[in-house]
This record gives structure tokens, sequence and C-alpha cells, in this order.
């Protein structure tokens, strides 16, 4: 297949990108860079690889992609509480208006599979564990940006193309364009640069996916056949549901002696939720079989040996 990758440079696109090549696919990212390029290096020596630099609001740039694909995955978008919190008009043109842009295009040019980034942040707070029909409580921009997408790219017409929604769990692991603004790869680099593990809510549920799991379930989706996943919603996730406490004492307790837990509560994120994930199995067989044991310890890994330094969030390393 020719899959179209928007946001191919990202964090979560890099490790996507080269799992489809490894597929056998062919693959043209769309990325306007704002965090560099440098992590698709390696995707170029497939000989399968190409990128055009471009904005998905530009519908030339996006035009010029689409021809010949034959699925899009689109993850471009301005991710996170605080970085559409910084620039709340980029936020909403780019998470919500360029959707439905991209998905028009996309069904002009006869491509026939959609695949949408959204995130778990859309149920918000809840109680029990949620599934795809739990109630959307979105308690921020971006949540809200990611929720009305969906709705957008849903409700438009499916008989053109297949679109699928999946909603990834918070996201950790190492990837090469690290993200330390995610609680897993936040707590690894605060543990090996201060000693001092930050939590905030400590009680607070999140479900957790390693990044290398996102990158196969997001091949599976595009690989299964239509009738198995056009018009569905899709939690991504693994067994991991954990409150924040227990993650931080996990990555301390990986981490070497010493490393202090300071718990501050604090009222601002009010995120609480938790996820159901056998949808996508029972739809596809795909299930995560990365564990949070073996993420934290790739990421000390790394860090502990340097590969990452000279990243703003490790200023300060303690030596291993
Ligand atoms: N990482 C997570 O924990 C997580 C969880 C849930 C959902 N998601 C979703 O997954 C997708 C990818 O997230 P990520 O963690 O890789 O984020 P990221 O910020 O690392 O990657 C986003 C990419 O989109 C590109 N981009 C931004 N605006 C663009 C524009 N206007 N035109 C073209 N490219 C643009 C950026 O340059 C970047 O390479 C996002 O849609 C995000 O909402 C991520």
């Amino acid at each position: 297949m020719k899959i179209v990758v928007t946001g191919a440079a990202g964090y979560i696109g890099v490790p996507v990108v080269a799992r489809l090549l490894a597929a056998g696919h062919e693959v043209h990212g769309l990325d306007c860079l704002r965090f560099g390029g440098a992590g698709l290096l390696g995707s170029y020596l497939t000989g399968r690889f190409t990128l055009t630099r471009g904005d998905i609001r530009d519908r030339r740039a996006v035009a010029e992609v689409l021809p010949g694909a034959d699925a899009v995955v689109h993850l471009a978008g301005i991710v996170g509480d605080p970085a559409c919190a910084a620039e709340p008009a980029l936020a909403e043109q780019v998470n919500l208006d360029a959707i439905g842009t991209v998905r028009e295009l996309a069904a002009d040019a006869g491509v026939a599979r959609f695949v949408f980034a959204s995130t778990c942040s859309v149920y918000g707070h809840c109680d029990e564990p949620a599934d795809e029909s739990s109630p959307l409580r979105p308690l921020s921009l971006y949540a809200r940006s990611k929720a009305d997408a969906e709705a957008r790219l849903l409700t438009a017409d499916s008989d053109r193309m297949a679109v699928t929604v999946l909603r990834f769990a918070t996201v950790y692991g190492l990837a090469p364009r690290m993200r330390f603004d995610l609680v897993v790869n936040a707590f690894v680099a605060q543990a090996l640069t201060t000693g001092r593990i930050q939590v905030f809510t400590p009680a607070a549920w999140r479900p957790l996916v390693h990044v290398a799991d996102v990158a196969d379930a997001i091949t599976t989706v595009v690989q299964a056949p239509a009738v198995q996943v056009s018009g569905e919603v899709f939690n991504v996730g693994s067994a991991d549901n954990r409150q924040l406490a227990d993650v931080a004492r996990q990555v301390a307790s990986a981490s070497g002696p010493g490393v202090q837990i300071d718990i501050t509560p604090t009222s601002g994120d009010q995120r609480d939720y938790r996820i159901s994930t056998g949808k996508l199995t029972a739809a596809t067989g795909w299930t995560a079989t990365r564990t949070l044991a073996g993420g934290i310890t790739e990421l000390a890994d790394a860090l502990s040996a340097g590969v990452l330094d000279g990243h703003p969030a490790l200023e300060g390393r303690r030596a291993a």
C-alpha cells in the first residue's frame, strides 16, 4: 500500500513510519517539522519513504501528497493540554478546522482508508474503565478539539472512505523525537536528573501504552479489512491502567537508590480515567505486548548511557 502519514516526524509518527515501512508499505510523510525531522533519517534508507514539508492547513500541500494513496494516517496536531493552551487559535485550526479539509481532499483523491489519532483524554474523568461508548467529558481545549474532530469525521459521508478513530492512552517509551512531557517519560527524566519525581495528582488514573505498541496498532488497523474497522472508534491501550503515585513508585525503584517522590496535590489537572481495550482486540486481534516495567528500563538505560544528553528536559542529568 501507499500510505500518507501526517505528523510523520512526531513522537508517534517516526515509529509508525518505521513500522509501516517494515511491513513493506510505501510511506509519504507530511509534516511542518515543528520539532525537526532528524528522527526520519533512517526511513529514507529503505528507498520507500519520502517527506513533504508542509502544513495540513494548506490545501495545496495536502493535495500534493494524496494522489495514489491507499490510506491516510492522520497524526499531525498540536498535542497536549499545555501546547494547546499556549496557542489556542493554532490548536483550533490544526486539530479541528484542518480535519475537514484533509478528510475531504483524501476522499476526493480516492483514498480508501482514513485513520485518525484521537486521545483517551476525551473521557476526562470517569469512575469505571471507559469503553468506546462511554460519555465524553473533555476537560481542556486539547481534548475538546479531538472530541469535536472525531464527531466531524464520523458524521461525514462514509460511502467514499472508511474512517477509523483511534483513542490512544497516554504513550510512553523511547522514540527518535523524544517527548518528556508525557508522564512516564517525565518521571524517568526527573528521577535521573534531579533525583526527585514530582507528582501533582497522585490518585488520578491514567491508561498507559508503549509507543511501539501504538505503531503496531495503527499498522494493524490500516491493514485490517475495512469492514472490521470502518466507522468505528477504538481505545488503544494496554492492561496498564495506573494511578500516578504508583507509576512514580515504579519509576523510583527502577531508577536506583535515593530517588525521592514529592507529592504536591494540586487541583489544576482534573483528568482521572481508566479504559478498557477489548474492542480493538475483538475486531483485529491486536493486543499490546510491551510492559511498563520494560519501557521504564529502556528509558532509564538510554538516559543513563547519555544517549539523549543535550535534550532540554535532561539538563543536569546525574552521573550514572
Ligand atoms: N503521545 C501521546 O501520549 C498521545 C496520546 C493520545 C493521542 N495522541 C495523538 O497522536 C498524534 C501524534 O502525537 P505525538 O505524541 O506524536 O505528538 P508530536 O507533537 O510529537 O507530533 C505531532 C507532529 O505533527 C506535526 N504538526 C503539527 N502541526 C502541524 C501542521 N499544521 N501541519 C503539519 N504537521 C504538523 C509536528 O511537526 C509533529 O511532528 C496527535 O494527534 C496526538 O493528539 C498522542
